[in-house]
């Protein structure tokens, strides 16, 4: 008989809370040289997600598995896996998204097995062994997450004393944007960043300066005033606001990026495919209205963050250098995955939501 594991799945779209059980499945088995069989620890929950589950279809008969970036041990292996990773419970971090060609944007749906569950296989170049420093809970959170913000700090191309502002710098992206740009800007340059007035106090722990975008709406507005003389070298937008583009003229220097990451989340409710009409506007007037007609004369970037195995060694070495830190907000156990929703669903949390598939009632 097939062996059988835990896991969270869904078989039809929806927000998280409302369509996803916990049941059993067959536990998957290494079906190339390259693979690797990894007991699952934790996983941190990943805003795209909620997107990605509400509005991607599910065929018919398909239970998914939700959720990409996690740790674990390795369990099994390939013939043909780095020498480093022959080593049966090994702590490692990594994602199970596919991540060849660059150019797919689909990876999300072409993602068979997500990581709420107790083993993944995955290839070996979408894994690194964890380093000492850094638990398995926070580690859960770092090679989706963690490769955006890499690719987002290498796109801004800052230098020793340059002035960078993110917006949205208290989420799970913002937070590790915050302590990589404060490494390559230096002392003498500044990190600014903006977020809710209650996480102010996180964000200062790697920001010069924290700016409540509610305190100061609108924040183009505020940025016009206070840095329309000494201007941002880049600005990387984490906290989907248009006008912070249309504006950006006031306070960003010329020649400098503008870099953003996504559409805005829904506020209250689940995602619907109308919150994406937005999206495809903006990315239209971004990119395609010409200056000479009005367009706004600042370079606009659109990136699409895709973790590989260069990226991923440089996250390992963030982390073992101290740059890297983990946030961890709260950590569920494998029962509590509706609670780990709720709480990631709503405005409180403080850095990643991580479920402990290990374990039970770790929230009771
Ligand atoms: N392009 C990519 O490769 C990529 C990769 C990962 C994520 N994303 C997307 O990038 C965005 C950030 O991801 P995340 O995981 O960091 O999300 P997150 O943890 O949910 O953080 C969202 C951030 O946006 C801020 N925010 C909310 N409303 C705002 C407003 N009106 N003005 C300014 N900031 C506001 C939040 O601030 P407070 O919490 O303080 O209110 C928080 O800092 C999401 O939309 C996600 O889907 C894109």
């Amino acid at each position: 008989m097939t062996e059988q594991m835990r896991a969270w799945t869904f078989s039809q779209r929806g927000r998280a809370q409302d369509v996803l059980t916990l049941g059993s499945i067959p536990k998957p088995t290494i079906t190339s040289p390259d693979q690797v069989l990894i007991k699952v620890a934790c996983t941190s929950l990943f805003s795209s997600y909620k997107a990605i589950m509400a509005l991607l279809p599910v065929s018919a008969g398909q239970k998914r598995i939700p959720e990409a970036e996690f740790s674990g041990e390795i369990v099994e292996y390939g013939e043909n896996v780095r020498e480093e990773l022959k080593v049966p419970g090994l702590a490692v971090f990594g994602l199970t998204l596919p991540m060849e060609p660059k150019t797919d944007l689909l990876r999300f749906m072409r993602n068979p097995n997500g990581t709420l569950t107790e083993y993944v296989v995955v290839r070996q170049n979408l894994i690194v062994a964890k380093p000492a420093n850094m638990s398995l809970e926070a580690a859960s959170g770092m090679a989706g997450i963690g490769a955006t913000a890499v690719q987002f700090a290498d796109a801004a191309k800052l230098n020793t004393g340059d002035y960078v502002l993110v917006n949205g710098g208290s989420g799970a992206v913002g937070m590790l944007l915050l302590q990589l740009l404060k490494k390559i800007v230096g002392p003498e340059g500044k990190v600014v960043a903006t977020c809710s007035g209650s996480k102010k106090d996180v964000v200062l722990q790697y920001a010069d300066e924290a700016i409540d975008y509610r305190a100061h709406a609108p924040v183009h507005t505020y940025l016009a005033q206070e840095y329309g003389t000494r201007k941002f070298d880049a600005i990387i937008d984490a906290g989907c606001t248009q006008e912070l583009y249309d504006h950006s003229p006031d306070y960003l220097n010329e020649g400098k990026r503008f870099l953003d990451m996504s559409a805005k989340h829904p506020i209250g409710r689940g995602w619907q495919y109308s919150d994406l009409l937005p999206l495809i506007a903006n990315q239209m007037k971004n990119n395609f209205w010409p200056t000479l007609l009005g367009g706004v004369p600042r370079k606009y970037i659109f990136i699409s963050g895709t973790p590989d195995y260069k990226t991923l060694q440089k996250i390992r070495e963030l982390i073992e250098d101290g740059t890297f830190k983990g946030t961890i907000d709260s950590v569920y156990g494998m029962d509590e995955v509706i609670q780990a929703y709720d709480r990631f669903s709503g405005p409180d949390a403080r850095g990643r939501v991580v479920v402990d598939v290990r374990r039970d009632r770790l929230h009771a």
